[in-house]
């Protein structure tokens, strides 16, 4: 069961946690068993009171924990003959009810204890030496702790063990046996100095053991491993090994290994792993076997098609391929079969409806090509069908469900497929999972099923539906993950939704309409951004309010942003740019310091920016096209993780600080644009070695240009052009950066943000009123591809090394005083597309080549001094000859025409940005493009990973 959650890289989280709230709820109380007539021993009685003291109990877990008989006290059992107490089970599935604090020895009273369970909680620390002593214990179960430092050998001591449990803790290993007898206080010693986990030789003394379950232990340095586990009695049937950084099984199976043939059930999965050795042939005993997240490749193995025991197999994540088409055969008697997240091809076959036994089946995220069988709709024990992410195609139909009465999980999306029901189509089985994103319903309107279905997680994106959403779809049930975005969904969301929602929503890009909900208490991620929301944004004055991404982006939201927002003190992600919001910031935001990415932009916001910047981890602010105020806050020191500052559009003023910039090692983009920033560029602004975007322009700046300005090494490197889409028949290339990918941990939610944004490297000085010359060092930025310096009040020359600037896309010199003639290397700028050196002083002929005569004279008018193409001024009196190509010019323009039409087609294919050109042609085109752009420029990918671990914490927050 867990292997399908996981697996499932999107709403996999929210299932999780749906599934441990609610399994989780079934509960606790071991009651104890018949204890009627019998009432516990004093002496057992006063051991557990003590050993009740040394817990730390937040939430009083233990409060039925009083009176004469303790064979009543939660978790605890007795023997109904005895009265003895032979049970403590204080595991904790529940979420809230954690201990702590000490496993106290006063458990060792308690003669006759054989089972002790105290999983799930917040035990830390070494494993108690008492344990040892408890030698009638059968059933050890210390999972998903934090004890720590090496498995203790005492351990081995516990012969009567059937179950040991010692996963998911933070165990470093185990210490050599020949250390086993020691004292206390010696061991403790050992443990400090972290004597690491050489031998499992301790295992040897549990000789009844059944169950065997060290997952999440590192045995990387306990090369016996494989001969302690396979010595040990025929009775051990079920062994989890589970991410224990196992690297090799041996090659072969010497007689004195038999033993590990009786096995059952074997998890080797999330190790090391490359190859399956011939004697796997021989577990013919094996039901279960878990071969995920390896290095597996190749076919399967044929070794594991002669497991005729097997039930249950498991290979996903690994580097497994070939034709799928005849594997069903042989694996025709499986219950669960997990081939997700390798390279498998072919079809689905018929041949599928035979396996008649078959409970869960994953497919996703290979490369399966054709339509899905209708014979799938025979596996009448279906419960879990999992194939998104292939290369499927075709019709479904209701025929492929006729017999899934059971299923309970169904995942088609990232597919071709379309589906079709009918209107009135009562399905025969009660849905819990549905990924249909990517589908086509045939049928635009809401799909009227759903009625029928107990879901919890629910992915229609991207499937067509234009309708509105039925009143009854928000009274279904409580959705941990609900996806419905990119469709035409018209209508407002009634007050019930945000009581049916936790977890993670996405309505985008839809027409939703009305006020905006209030933002829900108990939602982690909420994409409700392009849609036509209104009215104000609504925080409940909750104090537990648990979201950590928001965007409402380009939406009509207006009013303030009121304080309440603060409520929510896990937002990492704000996103509400493009709406009508006004006033001024609250100044409860500087008690938020989990801020990564904050944008406001394009919105009537004023005032001073609170010292929200104080948070330490925010990656990009941005304030771009509000009435912000105020000078530059220099409290944004302290976030030295910045890779963007957009301030652009505001009224901000004040010089541009000095002393800050060398904090920002990751800043990328530092745009000031149009505000009222006075004084000088200072000179350690050289300092920001990432930066790919400067823009000062419209200011009032003054002064020269510092002459340092060659430094930025971001604008050395020519970004990479990565072939993103293709149409028309062209691919496009276009620069992509992954500008952040970070983690967010919040009650143990691990959200990796992506924010791609295609931009160019560009600097904009423009519109203000720099002087002096165009320091020669600018030269340097050879991967710059815009460079706009306009109306300034530049001197000097033309740098003569400006065509080893070869990205350049984009120049803009015009408005300033500048002398002397075009440099001739300005030619070499192969992929210039756009060039103004207007109104300047210029003089001389413009250098003849490549591209500089096929701009308009345009470019270089207000020069009385220029000569040659394409002005009408020729350049007789300056004693230059005349190039070939414009004695004929006048001949031949039809070519020329030509000729910009392929130069440009070719810049094209050649990549970077000669788009623009190609724009002024073709209009259609440009639409697309910038469509492109949007979506590329925009879209916030939030992909979300809960390992076990996090699962661990925060059931624990
Ligand atoms: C008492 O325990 C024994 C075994 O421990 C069990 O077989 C029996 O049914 C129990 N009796 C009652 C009344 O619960
Ligand atoms: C205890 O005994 C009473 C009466 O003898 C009976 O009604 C009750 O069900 C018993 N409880 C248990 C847990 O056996
Ligand atoms: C295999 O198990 C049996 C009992 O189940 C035990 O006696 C024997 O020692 C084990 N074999 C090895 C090689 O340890
Ligand atoms: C399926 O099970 C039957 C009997 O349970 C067995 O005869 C047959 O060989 C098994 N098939 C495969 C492919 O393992």
């Amino acid at each position: 069961m867990s292997e399908f959650n996981l697996m499932s890289s999107g709403g996999s989280l929210v299932w999780l946690i749906w599934f441990i709230l609610c399994v989780g709820t079934v509960n606790l109380s071991l009651c104890s068993p018949g204890s009627n007539n019998t009432s516990c021993l004093e002496v057992e009685r006063q051991a557990l009171l003590k050993f009740k003291e040394g817990l730390y109990d937040p939430r009083h877990r233990l409060s039925s924990w009083h009176g004469e008989d303790c064979c009543r006290w939660e978790g605890i059992g007795c023997d109904n003959q005895t009265a003895h107490v032979v049970k403590l089970d204080l595991n904790n599935w529940d979420t809230v009810f954690y201990l702590g604090g000490t496993v106290g020895s006063s458990l060792l009273d308690l003669k006759h204890l054989y089972y002790l369970n105290l999983s799930r909680n917040n035990f830390e620390g070494p494993i108690p030496p008492f344990i040892g002593s408890l030698s009638e214990l059968r059933h050890l179960d210390l999972s998903w702790n934090s004890f720590g430092g090496p498995i203790p050998p005492f351990i081995g001591s516990l012969s009567e063990l059937r179950h040991l449990d010692l996963s998911w803790n933070s165990f470093s290993g185990a210490i050599p046996q020949q250390l086993g007898n020691l004292s206390c206080l010696q061991y403790f010693s050992i443990w400090e100095n972290q004597v690491n986990a050489k031998s499992l030789k301790w295992l040897s003394g549990l000789s009844s053991l059944q169950h065997l379950d060290l997952r999440d232990v590192n045995l990387s340095e306990s090369s016996d491993w494989f001969q302690m586990i396979s010595t040990l009695p025929t009775t051990l049937s079920t062994l989890w090994l589970e991410n224990c950084q196992l690297g090799s099984l041996p090659s072969s199976l010497g007689h004195q290994y038999a033993n590990i043939t009786h096995l059952s059930v074997l998890d080797l999965s999330r190790n090391l792993f490359d190859s399956i050795p011939g004697w796997f042939s021989n577990l013919s005993s094996l039901t279960e076997l878990h071969l995920s997240y390896n290095n597996f490749h190749g076919p399967i193995p044929n070794t594991l098609r002669n497991l005729v025991s097997l039930e249950v197999l498991y290979l996903g994540s690994n580097e497994l391929e070939g034709n799928l088409s005849d594997v069903f055969e042989q694996f025709k008697n499986l219950t669960a079969f997990g081939l997700s997240n390798n390279s498998f091809t072919g079809c689905i076959p018929a041949s599928i409806g035979r396996m008649s036994f078959l409970s869960h089946l994953d497919l996703s995220h290979n490369q399966l090509n054709g339509t899905i069988p209708k014979n799938i709709g025979q596996l009448s024990e279906l419960r879990v069908l999992r194939a998104t992410d292939n290369l499927l195609y075709g019709v479904i139909s209701e025929d492929h469900f006729s017999k899934l009465t059971k299923l309970e999980q169904l995942s088609l999306g990232h597919n071709s497929l379309s589906f079709n029901v009918t209107s009135n189509w009562v399905p025969p089985f009660h849905l819990k999972y549905v990924d249909l994103s990517f589908c086509k319903l045939l049928d635009p309107k809401f799909p009227e099923w759903l009625a029928h279905e107990k879901l919890e997680h629910l992915d229609l994106s991207n499937t067509g539906i234009s309708d509105v959403i039925p009143n009854y779809f928000w009274n279904l049930t409580q959705f941990s993950y609900l996806n419905l975005s990119n469709n035409q969904i018209r209508g407002m969301l009634p007050l019930s939704f945000t009581s049916s929602i936790f977890g993670v929503v996405d309505l985008s890009s839809n027409q939703f309409e009305g006020p905006l909900p209030p933002i829900p208490t108990n939602v982690y991620i909420l994409y409700l951004q392009g849609n036509l929301f209104s009215g104000p944004i609504i925080f409940d004055n909750h104090e537990n309010q648990t979201i950590v991404l928001l965007d409402l982006s380009n939406n009509s939201i207006n009013g303030i942003i009121s304080p309440n927002i603060c409520k929510a003190h896990n937002l990492g992600v704000l996103d509400l740019s493009d709406n009508h919001l006004s006033g001024e910031l609250p100044h409860c935001l500087e008690n938020l310091t989990g801020f990564l990415v904050v944008k406001l932009a394009n919105n009537n916001l004023h005032g001073k920016l609170p010292s929200m910047m104080l948070h330490t981890e925010l990656r990009a602010l941005q304030l771009k096209n509000n009435n912000f105020s105020g000078e530059f806050p220099s409290s944004l020191k302290h976030c030295k993780k910045l890779a963007m500052i957009d301030f652009s559009q505001n009224n901000f003023h004040g010089n541009i600080p000095s002393r800050i910039w060398e904090t920002f090692p990751s800043l990328k983009y530092l745009q000031l644009r149009s505000n009222n920033f006075s004084g000088i560029i200072p000179q350690q602004i050289c300092d920001l070695s990432s930066l790919q975007i400067l823009d000062l322009a419209n200011n009032h700046l003054v002064g020269s240009i510092p002459k340092c300005i060659g430094n930025f090494r971001g604008m050395v490197r020519r970004p990479n052009g990565s072939a993103l889409t293709d149409f028309n028949g062209t691919v496009i290339y276009i620069q992509s950066y992954e500008f952040f990918s970070l983690l967010l941990v919040r009650n143990g939610l691990e959200l990796v943000y992506t924010n791609t944004l295609a931009l160019a490297n560009n600097m904009d000085l423009s519109n203000n009123s720099l002087d002096g010359e165009i320091p020669e060092s600018i030269v340097n930025l050879v991967g710059l591809q815009s460079l706009n310096l306009s109306a300034n009040h530049l001197t000097g020359k033309i740098p003569a090394k400006i065509g080893d600037m070869n990205s350049m896309l984009s120049l803009d010199l015009s408005r300033n005083n500048l002398t002397g003639p075009i440099p001739s290397s300005l030619s070499e700028l192969n992929f210039l597309d756009d060039l103004n050196l207007s109104f300047n002083n210029l003089s001389g002929r413009i250098p003849t080549g490549s591209q500089l005569q096929t701009f308009n004279d345009k470019s270089y008018e207000g020069n009385y001094d220029l000569c040659g193409p394409p002005t009408s001024k020729d350049c007789l009196g300056h004693g230059m000859p005349r190039s070939p190509a414009s004695i004929n010019q006048d001949n031949t323009a039809d070519e020329e025409m030509l000729w910009l039409f392929l130069g440009v087609m070719l810049g094209f294919i050649l990549g970077c940005w000669m788009v623009w050109g190609i724009l002024l042609f073709k209009k259609d085109w440009r639409i697309l493009y910038f469509l492109f752009l949007d979506e590329l420029g925009d879209k916030v990918y939030v992909a979300y990973v809960l390992s076990m671990r996090r699962l661990k914490v925060m059931k624990r927050n």
